[in-house]
């Protein structure tokens, strides 16, 4: 069978369910993001339940982004989940290149399937869940044309803004670490030991320092806000990861642009970066870290 490693796993999106996009979009708008894809309409992705309203959204972070995904969810287990959870982060989207035998692969590696496999006109793609039961989207396009769009891996604004990636709170990380090792052939760069627990940074085939930075970080719950979070959901995706050059400007920049302050710029005493907190506007956590200076 095909293996994780000849599958070409790349991330490429984390998408927030969120039923009023237009307004949560400025935000991001305000602090030196872009939109990159805006797919709505009575022509993209026809649902019984109604068309789909996709706003992809970046900052720097070349082909990382997330995805502001409004209702109508198209299928049951999506709307059971809105119903549930309500505004929050739902998936992460890994692009591959054979959908199919990602779709065997992942089964076979333990993943749960949540939607079936199926070709749609402008990829083929379908939804699982990891062991612990966080939603992994996989997509392989099949379309000439259609991609959603890419921006260079250039900073943004006067503080070098750069969206890089995602956290994730686990139940047992180093069994996390291992499976996404095997299952979607990522590894591991960091890896900070924090008592019984720690955080491990995991990169796909295709990082690059200069060129696409994007990282997925594994960590057991740090602080309160990730402590009550995982007691009463469970495994969950927690944050959208920026690293910006000036992190002071850049957490200002954010307060302007309509981002909650929860923690001003101090030093991370388990990563020994200056690191920050914010609340984008669909009620989940931003967390800003200092770019190492080049
Ligand atoms: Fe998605």
């Amino acid at each position: 069978m095909t293996q994780a490693k000849d599958l070409d796993y790349t991330i490429h999106h984390l998408c927030v369910y969120d039923k009023d996009p237009r307004q949560h979009m400025w935000p991001y708008l305000r602090w030196h993001h872009g939109i990159t894809g805006y797919f709505t309409g009575d022509t993209f992705h026809i649902a019984d339940e109604g068309h789909a309203d996709y706003t992809f959204l970046g900052c720097g972070g070349r082909a990382f982004q997330i995805q502001l995904e409004a209702p109508p969810y198209q299928f049951k287990y999506e709307q059971e989940w809105y119903a549930k959870h309500g505004n929050g982060y739902n998936h992460i989207c890994w692009i591959v290149n054979d959908a199919r035998q990602s779709y065997e692969q992942l089964q076979a590696d333990g993943a749960i399937v949540m939607q079936e496999f199926q070709p749609f006109p402008t990829y083929d793609g379908f939804v699982m869940s990891d062991p612990e039961g966080r939603w992994i989207e996989i997509m392989e396009y099949t379309h000439d044309t259609f991609r959603v769009q890419e921006f260079t891996n250039q900073p943004a604004g006067e503080c070098g803004l750069r969206m890089i990636g995602f956290v994730e709170v686990v139940n047992d990380l180093d069994a996390m670490s291992d499976w996404y090792q095997k299952a979607l052939d990522l590894r591991v760069q960091e890896h900070y030991q924090n008592g019984a627990g720690g955080q491990i940074h995991l990169v796909d085939k295709f990082y690059d320092a200069r060129e696409r930075n994007t990282v997925m970080v594994l960590r057991t719950a740090r602080g309160d806000e990730e402590r009550a979070a995982m007691a009463g959901k469970g495994p969950y995706i927690s944050a959208i990861l920026y690293e910006a050059k000036d992190i002071e400007r850049a957490f200002a920049d954010g307060e302007w642009a309509g981002m909650e302050a929860i923690a001003a710029p101090a030093e991370d005493p388990l990563t020994g970066l200056k690191t920050a907190k914010l609340r984008e506007p669909s009620g989940n956590l931003v967390e800003l870290r200092e770019a190492a200076s080049s």
